[in-house]
């Protein structure tokens, strides 16, 4: 039998989406296949400190047995997830920024346990938002020289920042709505050139979003120039980059919202289109986690053609931002008239509970939630080791 390889699943983390963590790395520990994989589970706290647990085993055996683990799986219910329990009972640990065997910093790590590469074969970063998807712990994994879960430090970045990513969809002739880049510092200093600005190249509604964020924090709908201000300066607090959109459907109606689970390396597959119907005006945090009105539908109902541009769409916005491993491609589309269909954003690192978006299209595609988890760890040695072949300095 070959050994098994230990996978570090880390979760929590200082974002706002830091409880949907919990319950995605909730799922992973219960489902991904332990014949294959020795777990450690590594949890952030929201301050920032990471945390490992002695007694995690037991708690992980506990998750794996717990009553309808599905039903539990809500967001703002983390007491019931394993991870949680690592958060308020685990003993801080430090994964040092250089490779496996070169840490001489052991005095100044003392009493913490050291998660070096010799004892972790690959990390699932099962972290959304800022400081876990955008690039910040890719880096801390580069330097540590270990193997992990999606993608690299430029995708991550990249795919989180929604100025970045419309230019790189852009350059790569992707559909995407018209829209204008601000800076809150522009925002700030001459407020009517802004709005002007914004009156000059769009027709209301608009959307006003933060340029690095998610789950729907600081974004607004605006239906008029007098909610723009308002919007502008919510959005301001959350990001130095403020994008406002175009609204698709107009006035009367609201998109409709496609997503598409890409799975793959440098040859990426797409999965069959879902979309979901907001309970709600749009898609805002309160529709995504909170209430239940919210619905999705598996496969979307849409013409051969529009399934066959939008899965190859979605490729192709992996491929223009660099991803690797996973990312659910998400699309805006007019839901009468002329029926456009445009690239919303790519998530490289989207909810990943049993029930969610990203693994519920891997099934109706044909790959099973723990099969899909040990397909991303494959990705994640494979990149690395392709990764491996690269020559750093002239030798
Ligand atoms: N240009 C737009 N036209 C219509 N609806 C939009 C537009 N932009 C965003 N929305 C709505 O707002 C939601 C959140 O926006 P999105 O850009 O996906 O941000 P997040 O990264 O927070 O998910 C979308 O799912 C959709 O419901
Ligand atoms: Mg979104």
């Amino acid at each position: 039998m070959t050994k098994k390889l230990r996978v570090g699943i880390v979760f929590g983390g200082r974002s706002g989406e830091h409880e949907i963590s919990l319950l995605s790395a909730a799922s992973i520990l219960e489902a991904i296949d332990r014949r294959k994989f020795d777990v450690v589970p590594i949890g952030i706290n929201k301050s920032g400190h990471w945390l490992v647990s002695a007694a995690a085993h037991g708690l992980l055996e506990g998750a794996a047995h717990g009553a309808e683990p599905e039903k539990e799986l809500r967001a703002g219910d983390p007491a019931t997830t394993p991870g949680a329990q690592v958060l308020a009972r685990g003993t801080p640990a430090l994964l040092a920024p250089e490779p496996a065997g070169q840490c001489e910093a052991k005095s100044a790590i003392d009493s913490h346990a050291a998660l070096g590469g010799q004892s972790l074969d690959v990390v699932f970063p099962v972290l959304h938002g800022t400081f876990g998807e955008d690039g910040t712990i890719q880096g801390l994994f580069e330097l540590a020289g270990i193997a992990y879960v999606g993608s690299g430090v430029l995708g991550s970045a990249a795919g989180m920042d929604k100025d970045v990513m419309k230019r790189l969809f852009a350059n790569a002739r992707l559909p995407i709505v018209r829209h204008v880049t601000l800076l809150r510092a522009d925002w700030e200093k001459s407020p009517r050139k802004a709005v002007a600005q914004v009156a000059t190249a769009l027709k209301y509604p608009v959307f006003v979003k933060p340029a690095n964020l998610g789950s729907s924090v600081g974004i607004s709908k605006v239906h008029n120039r007098k909610e723009l201000g308002p919007a502008l300066t919510l959005a301001a607090r959350y990001d130095r980059k403020l994008v406002v959109e175009q609204g698709v459907g107009g006035k009367k109606a609201k998109a409709r919202e496609l997503e598409v689970a890409v799975l793959g390396n440098d040859d990426p597959q797409a999965s069959v289109v879902g979309e979901i119907i907001p309970g709600k005006e749009f898609y805002d945090y309160e529709a995504k986690y909170l209430s239940e009105g919210s619905v999705p539908v598996i496969p979307a109902k849409l013409s051969k053609s529009q399934t066959r541009q939008v899965r190859e769409m979605a490729v192709a916005a992996f491929r223009a931002c660099d991803l690797s491993g996973l990312a659910r491609v998400d699309f805006l589309m007019e839901p009468d008239g002329k029926r456009r269909i445009f690239l919303n954003e790519v998530n490289t690192m989207p909810g990943f509970t049993r029930i969610s978006m990203y693994p519920k299209l891997w099934e109706a595609t044909g790959i099973k939630y723990p099969d899909l988890i040990t397909r991303l760890i494959d990705l994640a040695l494979e990149r690395q080791a392709e990764k491996s072949r690269t020559v750093y300095s002239r030798e």
